[in-house]
């Protein structure tokens, strides 16, 4: 279908419209963009991309269910590209790895992998997540912690001394923390499990460990849950930091078991020559030029989730960073974003859009001025560090915002024609109900009803497919 839309668009424009290299597209063909709106309104959806009847089960397999990360994508989604698209120890890469869904699917498949993220807390959890660690070690290291933890709270709720367990509490120093955790008994029991998890020897049992306690933080808070904004709430019934934690640790042993039995052995035993992670910017890839075989990813969406507030309570924590404001830096998608000069935006349709926008909200245009701008800088990356007919899949739904729809999946595969990319193939997804984030209010963060909605995320989203020339 998509072939052939292709095709006739082709002959429309003269033949060599998607042959073209770099710059030439727009300037010769001035109506792309509504070639391109027509391409993806006239696009069928592909049911076989939709995995309707996954459980929670399948979708949280191995290590996958290891810690919430908003908007992370299913694991057969990634694997079905990665097998779609690559052989055998080719290198994929993901330069938005978030919590590495990308990464342990290559590796379980035999495939080497790269993982770039702006964000510490997604470093940590990508990192525990596809490291396997021997499940036996595993156990008898967690058992040691565990039972320190209980022993210390059984001896203090009898008023004994606890001098026969040295735990070192860690609670740091910032206002935050109070903020978000006003119980002080909570508080002390976080700081107890903190302290023993930091004299843990093997980095990674302490990084395993760590990655439960940031899991459990938001729980143990009176962070309103399921809310996408920071919110509290004071009526949250919170249970024990020490319950949380164990029952964390005991399903995160179990997810280390399975990745353990499927991750094949020669990747098992070698981790270092097939897996590197970093905490960069995707605007900057630490890689080689031409050395990856496949882009997977999905990238961050505009003004939706601000990860940095997402993730504070693990930042200060682990002291990460002291304030949320410095935390935002970097981070692509944000409203929080200091002025910078750009221009040159190669779409369009990006700027028809934001033209459309500022008559409702300046801010919000210039928003999403940045984040297309911004997004732009990463797709030269990845022409830059892909192999010659190497491809991206690029996991985009389109959203709209004060009624404005904002088409990244159109805006980014023209922004990727013009940087020199084909178009291999786009598939249109139905995102299953369940799963489905259809409408916030953008004061709370809760769901609401759709026409009270100032923000509207669409039913369907979009792999695009595109091939390096
Ligand atoms: C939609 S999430 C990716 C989720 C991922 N596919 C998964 O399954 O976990 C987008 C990610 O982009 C990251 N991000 C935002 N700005 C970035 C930047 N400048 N460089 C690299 N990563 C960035 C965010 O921290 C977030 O983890």
């Amino acid at each position: 279908m998509m072939e052939l839309l292709y095709e006739e668009l082709a002959k429309k424009n003269g033949s060599q419209l998607f042959n073209i290299g770099k710059q030439i597209i727009i300037e010769s063909i001035p109506n792309m963009q509504m070639e391109l709106k027509e391409i993806f309104q006239q696009l069928a959806e592909d049911s076989s991309w939709v995995f309707e009847n996954l459980t929670q089960k399948d979708t949280s397999y191995a290590t996958h269910g290891f810690h919430k990360y908003p908007a992370k994508f299913i694991p057969q989604l990634a694997k079905r590209c990665i097998e779609e698209n690559t052989n055998l120890n080719e290198l994929v890469c993901d330069p938005f790895m978030g919590c590495g869904t990308t990464l342990i699917e290559s590796l379980i498949s035999g495939r080497k992998a790269v993982g770039v993220d702006i964000n510490p807390v997604a470093y940590l959890i990508s990192k525990v997540k596809t490291t396997s660690i021997n499940p036996e070690r595993l156990k008898k290291e967690t058992d040691k912690v565990l039972s320190d933890l209980n022993l210390y709270s059984e001896l203090k709720s009898k008023q004994k001394r606890l001098s026969k367990i040295e735990i070192l509490p860690k609670i740091p120093n910032n206002d935050r923390i109070e903020y978000w955790f006003p119980d002080k008994k909570s508080r002390e029991e976080l700081g107890i499990i903190l302290g023993r998890i930091e004299g843990i020897k093997d980095k990674d049992i302490r990084d395993f460990c760590l990655c439960a306690f940031s899991n459990i933080l938001k729980n143990a808070s009176i962070w309103l849950m399921k809310s996408i904004k920071p919110t509290r709430d004071f009526n949250k019934k919170i249970d024990s930091p020490t319950n949380l934690f164990s029952r964390q640790i005991k399903k995160m042993i179990r997810g280390n078991e399975t990745y353990w039995n499927v991750l094949p052995t020669n990747i098992k035993n070698n981790l270092n020559s097939y897996l590197s992670i970093k905490k960069e910017d995707a605007r900057k890839l630490p890689i080689e030029d031409n050395s990856v075989s496949l882009i997977v990813t999905s990238p961050p969406y505009v003004t939706s989730y601000e990860y940095a507030d997402l993730h504070q309570l693990t930042a200060l924590w682990l002291e990460y960073t002291c304030s949320v404001s410095e935390f935002r830096e970097g981070f692509i998608g944000s409203v929080h974003k200091k002025e910078f000069d750009h221009d040159g935006i190669k779409s369009k349709l990006a700027k028809q859009e934001i033209e459309e926008l500022s008559k409702k909200s300046k801010k919000e245009a210039e928003a999403v001025r940045n984040y297309f701008f911004e997004m732009q800088q990463c797709f030269e990356e990845m022409y830059r560090v892909l192999k010659q007919r190497g491809r991206a899949c690029i996991v985009i739904g389109n959203t709209e915002l004060r009624k404005v729809p904002i088409l990244n999946a159109e805006v980014f595969v023209e922004i990727m024609l013009n940087l020199g990319f084909k178009m291999h193939k786009i598939v249109k997804r139905r995102i299953p109900s369940k799963v489905l984030p259809q409408t916030r209010d953008s004061k709370t963060g809760r769901f609401t009803a759709a026409g009270e909605a100032d923000r509207l995320a669409y039913a369907h989203e979009y792999i695009l497919i595109m091939e390096k020339l």
